[in-house]
């Protein structure tokens, strides 16, 4: 057990996917996994582990934000010994080109600020994907009819933003999506040597308004957990 982790040692798979919402890890176990048992409940944070075509694998809600990933991601990899960690969740698209019900592959994650912020000082570290998850990824994604997108997103602290310039900066520079948790997560896998990625599909857009109804976002949600699921065991 650890702060904020209520599984016992071993009740956590070297492979760990982590959706914001708990809610969205108990579909994931339930739709994809077999023998998915709760292994955490501590403050509602649910955590599953089960097996997929034969490999162990955690299904973990990581919370809203870098600052609630950062305590999730930092215990499953320094307590429970996770490798690969595949976040799993939704973003605003940024582009024209990109569409709600998309899917993108995040190949780096730019912030602003982040947890890790005040350890680097005048580093501007650049959080990246791994690349042979996200290689495998982008493979399975193909065999999907989900249209997929790989390229940079921005990983903000804000969800209601008192900062157009910002988000102008970051679409003129091509960030295909903002979300709030990726960054942290590439930047702790670094650190600590293991592989990262983050798959998100667009739940909404800035420039057009427009926003997934919650009954589509099911289907589309799955192709993701899917192309996750895949990417690991590749
Ligand atoms: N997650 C999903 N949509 C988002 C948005 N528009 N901004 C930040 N995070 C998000």
């Amino acid at each position: 057990m650890t702060v904020h982790i209520g599984a016992k040692p071993g009740d956590i798979a070297e492979t760990v996917l982590m959706p914001g919402d708990p809610y969205r890890a108990r579909w994931a176990a339930e739709t994809f996994l077999q023998d998915a048992k709760l292994v955490n409940e501590v403050r509602g944070m649910l955590g599953f582990t089960g097996t997929y075509k034969g490999n162990r694998v955690t299904i973990q809600g990581s919370g809203m934000g870098m600052p609630s990933l950062s305590i999730y991601a930092n215990e499953l990899m320094t307590e429970y010994g996770a490798q690969t960690l595949i976040r799993i969740g939704s973003c605003g698209g940024m582009q024209p080109h990109v569409a709600v019900r998309d899917v993108i592959i995040a190949m780096s994650a730019t912030t602003i600020t982040s947890p890790s912020s005040g350890i680097f000082k005048e580093i501007n570290f650049a959080p990246t994907a791994d690349y042979a998850l996200l290689a495998a990824a982008v493979a399975v994604a193909k065999g999907k009819n989900t249209t997929t997108h790989v390229g940079g997103i921005y990983s903000s602290d804000v969800f209601y933003s008192e900062r157009p310039d910002l988000d102008e900066q970051m679409v003129r520079h091509g960030i295909l999506g903002v979300e709030m948790e990726a960054a942290e997560l590439y930047t702790l896998a670094a650190r600590h040597g293991r592989r990262a990625l983050a798959i998100l599909t667009v739940s909404d857009h800035l420039q057009t308004g427009e926003a997934l109804p919650s009954e589509d976002r099911e289907k589309t949600f799955g192709d993701m957990v899917e192309i996750a699921l895949d990417a690991a065991f590749t």
